[in-house]
């Protein structure tokens, strides 16, 4: 497993990736749906950032603002993007067309259902290449296909075969042949291998490591499930209510984690050796439109005080490029134990 850089994530200058207090609202009737609120990290050349939270926490929002591929309702209200030295935000829409794949890549999200049932895998392939790059040499092309196709794990006779022919992990690797057909600097791979069952998404995520190796290409691993993450990841970032609430080195996320959120995280995944009560995390998301005051976690949060629901708590660096929004901290040097009295059966 790579560590390429993990340790000096804050070191913005080396950095292929740089988002700063990115923000991206939906206008609704209601008022605006904050759904990415001052999101900030930093990625090197080959790291694998994990970035973790619950359905509905902003994940595919940052995702697709990253790829400039926002619609409205969505708008971006604010912060700076720099994708290899260029401010990403800013791109028209020509030179954005240029960046997509050649850039920065994405696995979207659900896209075993993105491939187009009526058109051969090969042939998609063909356009993706085709599409975002001039003067490519046609008689490279097919050789070039079935490069891809191995680079995926899959058989270059697959190139010949529909959408329908294959089976979910083969399709999800024919998605991700196509997102990484020119070579991206950066992939972010969107809940890869959700819907497959557990043995195809472990060969998946292998084949995901691989490529990204292969390519020198550093990766947003987006995902809700922490044993998942925990396993791919140099760097995890929490996410809850459109926020980064906590992001570190994986290691430490795990060993030692400071945001209480993270520390439930960690605790409903399920344990092999030994059997524990699984603890699930008490209450619901919030919904964005009217999201608790201060704190947003404060009402499902075991060691919630005064203070957090009066004070947005500011991020602060708590361990080495470890940081947390919460209160607990400084006055805390690591996260207390778990209130007894505020657990709540799963
Ligand atoms: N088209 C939309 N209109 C209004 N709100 C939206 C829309 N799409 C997403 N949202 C809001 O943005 C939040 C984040 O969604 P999303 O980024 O898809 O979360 P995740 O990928 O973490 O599940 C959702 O909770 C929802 O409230
Ligand atoms: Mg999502």
């Amino acid at each position: 497993m790579a560590t390429a850089n993990a340790s000096s994530r804050s070191g913005a200058a080396t950095a292929v990736l740089t988002v700063e207090d990115l923000s991206v609202h939906y206008d609704t009737h209601a008022g605006p749906a904050k759904a990415a609120d001052r999101v900030s990290f930093a990625l090197q050349p080959g790291e694998r950032l994990g970035l973790i939270g619950e359905s509905g926490s902003g994940k595919t929002t940052v995702a697709m603002a990253l790829m400039r591929l926002l619609r409205p309702p969505a708008r971006i209200a604010g912060g700076k993007v720099t994708l290899d030295g260029r401010e990403l935000l800013s791109l028209n829409e020509e030179d954005l067309r240029q960046a997509r794949l050649r850039d920065i890549a994405l696995v979207p999200q659900g896209a075993m259902s993105s491939l187009n049932p009526v058109m051969r895998v090969g042939d998609q392939i063909v356009d993706a290449i085709r599409a975002h790059s001039r003067g490519d040499n046609r008689n490279d092309i097919s050789g070039r296909v079935a490069e891809l196709l191995r680079s995926v794990g899959l058989d270059p006779a697959v190139a010949q075969r529909y959408p329908h022919e294959l089976s979910g992990g083969m399709k999800q690797r024919a998605v991700m042949a196509i997102s990484t057909c020119l070579a991206p600097k950066v992939i972010i791979a969107d809940e890869p291998t959700s819907a497959l069952d557990v043995v195809v998404q472990r060969q998946i995520m292998q084949t995901l490591g691989r490529l990204q190796d292969g390519l020198g290409a550093a990766v947003v691993l987006i995902g809700h499930d922490m044993g998942l993450i925990a396993q791919f990841s140099d760097t995890i970032g929490v996410m809850y209510a459109g926020k980064i609430v906590e992001i570190g080195p994986v290691r430490q996320i795990i060993e030692a984690p400071k945001h209480p959120y993270t520390r439930l995280l960690i605790d409903s995944i399920p344990g092999i050796k030994k059997k524990q009560k699984l603890r699930g995390i008490p209450g619901l998301p919030p919904r964005l439109v009217n999201l608790p005051e201060c704190c947003s976690f404060h009402p499902r949060c075991p060691y919630a005080f005064g203070e957090c629901k009066t004070v947005t708590p500011r991020q602060q660096e708590v361990a080495p490029d470890q940081r947390v929004a919460c209160h607990l901290y400084p006055e805390h040097d690591r996260l207390p134990e778990r209130p007894a009295a505020t657990e709540v059966p799963a």
